[in-house]
């Protein structure tokens, strides 16, 4: 029976070494939460690295073990591998580059030598396990070069890639030395998938540009094949932060955190530390309102959970102590016996946390400086059964497209910012249920699971569209 191949970087469950012995823990980021309640059906395996450096084979043959009997499939990478290729070409080149922090971007030839090396040790990973007719969807900028490698090694075979973070303007992506092997890397697929018309905009504006291929209508004449390019916005498991917000359990969870924020407004921030997530700005003008709006302060209180990332990448180590000063400069400064204005946590909470945390919060503030989709704010929104709450969202995220029922802001202006969340805490209550009710319209509609038949069928449609031109 033929299955689908999901390969992505990282696997939705990372390995964490614990003195006990390893641990297996859920990965957090949006492509491992978003795909990981469904990749399981049938035969499917989903193939990528587990998030650690293994020493020994016994180890690597532990967790390959493990991973099969929950439908992973492990590729393993050396120190050296998850320093010039993960740390390195992805997350210093191709990050920065694609979020538009350009300034950040290392330009570094060891690096390109090791990004091509693990993307070919990826396509060896897939030879291992695919059979003639299995569909293969490759996710992510990790592995931009992945979908020709195995076009190489399966002529044949439909080959679907999904980037999860924005494509940049040609101006911006044409800054890599790399550029035009980057492309033809992407080319190797049948379908193309990106959260956003823009970036698909962008994709196709780089392919004519950058390798003078006719680009029409969203669809790629390589020559041999016909190459489809959309958008298709991510959804989430709308039904599980809905189940999760309405369980029994629930009602428990939430008893400490209404009796520590009673008589508070909620605001809450949640993010990977990132320093495309936008978390100082936030924070200026977070303290913005308590100096100019002094009738708020000890009447609201930030909620504020940075989950640790990349935290060996320089650019990261900074972020996080910019944050630190600035959520101690601005408690210091405004905090009373009795008040605390941030409530800062920097680590990962499991998912029933979450739920509580979006159900306790008035208010959602996600204000990304660039992000290719946003689950975060989805994940608020199908929380809210009463829907009573406001999201304050970024015109910068890819979200920002289906969810303008929000009140949308540009996270540079931080005035902009400071009236938002006024008008959020003083938002009458029927105008905030009409607002969720819309975004939850949309959210539920269009979920997780109607995402990958979409891009599936289209898959499929691109495929029937090359034999019948052949
Ligand atoms: N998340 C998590 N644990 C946490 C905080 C967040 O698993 O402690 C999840 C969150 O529920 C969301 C994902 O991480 O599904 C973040 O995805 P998003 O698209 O918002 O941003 P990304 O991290 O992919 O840039
Ligand atoms: C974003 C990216 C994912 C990545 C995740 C977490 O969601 O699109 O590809 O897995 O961030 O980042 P990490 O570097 O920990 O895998």
């Amino acid at each position: 029976m033929s299955k689908t191949i999901i390969i992505s970087n990282r696997l939705p469950i990372k390995v964490q070494r614990k003195e006990e012995g390893l641990a297996y823990e859920t990965s957090e980021g949006g492509l491992a939460t978003g795909l990981g309640s469904i990749y399981k059906e049938g035969d499917n395996v989903w193939i990528g690295w587990p998030g650690l450096f293994f020493e020994d084979e016994a180890e690597e043959q532990e967790v390959t073990l493990s991973l099969k009997s929950q439908s992973m499939h492990p590729v393993f990478l050396t120190e050296s591998e998850i320093k010039e290729f993960y740390e390195g070409f992805s997350n210093e080149t191709l990050w920065p580059s694609f979020h538009y922090f350009s300034q950040y971007t290392v330009y570094d030839d060891v690096y390109w030598e090791a990004y091509q090396h693990v993307n070919r040790k990826f396509c060896q990973a897939v030879m291992q396990v695919a059979q003639p007719g299995d569909t293969i969807w490759v996710h992510d900028y990790q592995l931009l070069l992945l979908p020709a490698y195995l076009r190489e090694a399966f002529p044949d075979s439909s080959i679907g890639f999904f980037q999860h973070i924005p494509f940049p303007s040609f101006e911006v992506f044409r800054m890599l030395p790399w550029r035009e092997q980057l492309l033809k890397g992407i080319l190797g697929a049948d379908l193309i998938g990106f959260h956003t018309y823009d970036d698909v905009r962008h994709f196709l504006s780089s392919v004519s540009r950058i390798i003078g291929m006719n680009t029409a209508q969203g669809m790629i004449d390589n020559g041999y094949r016909q190459i489809m390019v959309d958008a298709f916005p991510m959804g989430i498991d709308y039904e599980k932060y809905a189940q999760l917000a309405a369980s029994p359990e629930m009602k428990e969870k939430l008893i400490p955190y209404n009796e520590a924020l009673s008589g508070q407004k909620v605001i809450l921030s949640i993010d990977r530390l990132d320093y495309s997530k936008g978390i100082p700005a936030r924070l200026q003008a977070f303290e913005l309102l308590l100096q100019e709006y002094p009738e708020f302060r000890e009447k609201v209180t930030l909620f504020m959970l940075v989950v640790p990332s990349r935290d060996q990448v320089e650019k990261y180590k900074q972020l996080k102590e910019t944050i630190d000063e600035l959520v101690g400069r601005i408690n210091s400064s405004y905090r009373t016996i009795s008040w605390n204005p941030i409530q800062y946590f920097y680590r990962s909470f499991p998912i029933e946390e979450l739920s509580a945390l979006y159900t306790v919060a008035d208010i959602a503030l996600i204000t990304p400086m660039r992000d290719g989709m946003n689950l975060v704010c989805k994940e608020f929104v199908a929380s809210k059964l009463d829907q009573k709450g406001v999201l304050i969202l970024s015109e910068m995220a890819g979200a920002a497209k289906e969810l303008s029922d929000a009140l949308i802001i540009n996270p540079n202006d931080l005035g902009q910012m400071v009236q938002a969340m006024r008008e959020a805490m003083t938002m009458p209550e029927a105008e905030q249920q009409i607002r969720m009710q819309h975004m939850q319209d949309i959210l539920k509609r269009y979920d997780i699971h109607q995402w990958v038949s979409i891009f599936m069928n289209r898959l499929e449609y691109i495929k029937l569209k090359q034999l019948s031109l052949a």
